[in-house]
């Protein structure tokens, strides 16, 4: 199949992060740090290595953190420069957009990731695009959208990340009805956003990574309020299903890690803090004697 390259991604960033409050009162919770890297760092690395040019945040009113942390800091780089600290100079290259890779556009109201997206309509355009949701943290040996971008490449249509999850927790999520089960790759037949557990179609659930056609934008346009309230992405994407281009479910390979949630964030914290080389030794050291005194204290 022809597809095209898929060279734009959205950031829906526009949240108020309350889960994570009061932290989230005077930082987003995009810059909230798994290790030292804050979260919206791990998404933009996985969209770079996945071919992505084109950045577009949807943001909102006291996300001003994010754009700074995506510009260029001069007296600092040259501190660093003039201490010949070579390292972090190199660390914070990651942090360094060229001009004009880089866009935000504001969601004025809070009404929905579906609303989000369709936010950045003009600036996507009639092309395929990314979403990624940077509450969603992948662990992969390749990153996630990557092997997405490779899958598309065979089925192009739409395509939506997914995993099993436990049945009693498929009302947290968008969940597909699956009507070709080919292993890695699945062709969608419904798509509900937070089904009740006893409605759901089946436990595979939607985790936030998408590749979509510009026709779901179009969608957008006229999509009402769904669940919770809210002008959902999974209703667009599902009014797809039937038509010329198919909704296909992805099964990656990695950990994801749901760092929407206190204890999501603290079990990638662990995860990621065990996988750096600079700490692991001391950490895991703590780690192990501290479930050794709790085991003994029970
Ligand atoms: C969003 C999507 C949902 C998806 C989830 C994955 O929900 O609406 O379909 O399953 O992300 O994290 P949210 O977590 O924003 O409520």
């Amino acid at each position: 199949m022809k597809t095209r390259k898929i060279t734009k991604a959205v950031f829906p960033v526009a949240g108020m992060g309350t889960r994570f409050l009061p932290a989230t009162k005077s930082i987003p919770k995009e810059i909230m740090t798994l290790v030292d890297r804050p979260l919206i760092q791990y998404a933009i690395d996985e969209a770079r290595a996945a071919g992505i040019t084109e950045f577009i945040f949807v943001t909102s009113r006291g996300k001003s953190a994010l754009e700074d942390y995506f510009d260029v800091a001069p007296e600092l780089e040259s501190r660093l420069r003039d201490a010949g600290k070579k390292e972090l100079l190199e660390v914070l290259k990651d942090t360094n957009m060229d001009s004009g890779a880089i866009a935000y556009v504001r969601q004025n109201r809070p009404l929905g990731l579906g609303h989000a997206v369709w936010c950045a309509r003009r600036l996507i355009g009639d092309e395929p695009f990314a979403v990624l949701l940077p509450d969603d943290v992948i662990a992969a040996e390749k990153p996630c959208l990557q092997q997405m971008v490779e899958a598309y490449a065979q089925t192009g249509g739409n395509m939506v990340a997914t995993m099993e999850v436990a049945p009693e927790r498929v009302s947290a999520y968008g969940v597909l009805d699956v009507a070709d089960d080919m292993g890695d790759i699945v062709r969608a037949k419904g798509m509900v956003e937070k089904p009740k557990a006893d409605e759901a179609p089946s436990n595979l659930a939607v985790i936030g990574r998408y590749i979509l056609s510009p026709r779901v934008l179009n969608n957008l346009n006229d999509i009402k309020q769904g669940a919770g309230g809210e002008i959902q992405l999974t209703d667009a994407i599902a009014k797809e299903i039937g038509g010329e281009e198919s909704v296909y479910g992805f099964r990656f390979r990695g950990q994801r890690y749901d760092c929407g949630s206190k204890a999501g964030f603290l079990q990638a914290t662990v995860a990621f803090g065990l996988a750096r080389e600079d700490l692991q030794a001391e950490f895991a050291d703590y780690l192990h004697d501290l479930l050794a005194q709790q085991k003994a204290a029970q």
